[in-house]
């Protein structure tokens, strides 16, 4: 079975001191939680302070970015080798905040992705689709280019190194979230491409979550979809009460019951 992830992205928010503070919350309320893959995403700057004081907890540490190259003459750039150095277990890429804003394609995201493999961490590869290609009908050509781009030239053994998050952009920090249904559409749409590209054992294994909107009224709904392993929660990730709902979600009607 799929062991579900709750990550928490927090963006460009907390300073040192706000994020000790939220650790400190949720450090204790998790430690006896064995059953779900806790993750935060702190800002770089944090990263390295936040991780000795997740060391005797159960949540692990994510960055939200890297650049592709170890080392060299990257001025402002933090690569994934470093972000291993300071305790990072996961590194989150081709967010769609980093796609538009950043004008990141999916070949950049993909040396990335290699990157992260080859520094011994674990990626959360994000993908999604806008509202005008969702009501121009474009949508799963745009995901499917979107995750086969991104997983180009990947060994199938690398692949339990993957969690993919389903981002629709129209919902992201809209306060509009995907509907069970629809995420479950996709869901099933993204499983059944990567049982194409690397075959029914690691479509099966892939865990795959979902992003946008994800709040403590919406999550055991989301969670009850079969193809949902998860959520990457952006906003209700900040306060520590919201996130430890988020990652308490019931599993009564879910496939984890
Ligand atoms: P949101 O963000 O939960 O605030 O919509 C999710 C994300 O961008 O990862």
């Amino acid at each position: 079975m799929r062991t579900p992830m709750i990550a928490g992205n927090w963006k460009l928010h907390k300073t040192k001191n706000e994020a000790f503070e939220l650790i400190r919350t949720l450090s204790p309320a998790t430690l006896e939680i064995d059953d779900v893959e806790i993750v935060v995403a702190p800002v770089f700057t944090v990263l390295d302070a936040v991780a000795q004081v997740l060391n005797e907890s159960n949540i692990k540490l994510a960055a939200q970015n890297c650049y592709p190259e170890p080392f060299g003459a990257f001025t402002g750039e933090v690569s994934a080798e470093l972000l291993k150095d300071v305790g990072c277990d996961y590194v989150i890429i081709g967010h769609s905040e980093r796609r538009k804003i950043f004008n990141e394609t999916d070949l950049f995201i993909n040396k990335k992705i290699h990157s992260v493999l080859d520094a011994d961490l674990k990626a959360i590869l994000c993908v999604g689709e806008t509202l005008d290609e969702r009501e121009n009908g474009q949508m799963f050509a745009v995901l499917k280019n979107q995750l086969t781009n991104g997983l180009a030239n990947l060994e199938h053994r690398l692949m339990d190194k993957i969690v993919i998050a389903y981002e629709p952009v129209w919902a992201i920090g809209t306060g509009r979230t995907a509907s069970p249904q629809q995420a479950q559409e996709i869901h099933f749409f993204l499983r059944s491409l990567i049982n194409d590209l690397f075959g029914p054992d690691v479509s099966e294994k892939t865990r795959l979550l979902y992003g946008g909107s994800v709040k403590p009224d919406n999550i055991d709904d989301l969670m009850a979809q079969p193809d949902l392993d998860g959520a990457l929660v952006g906003g209700a990730s900040l306060k520590s009460e919201d996130f430890l709902r988020i990652i308490k979600f019931k599993k009564s009607n879910s496939s984890f019951s």
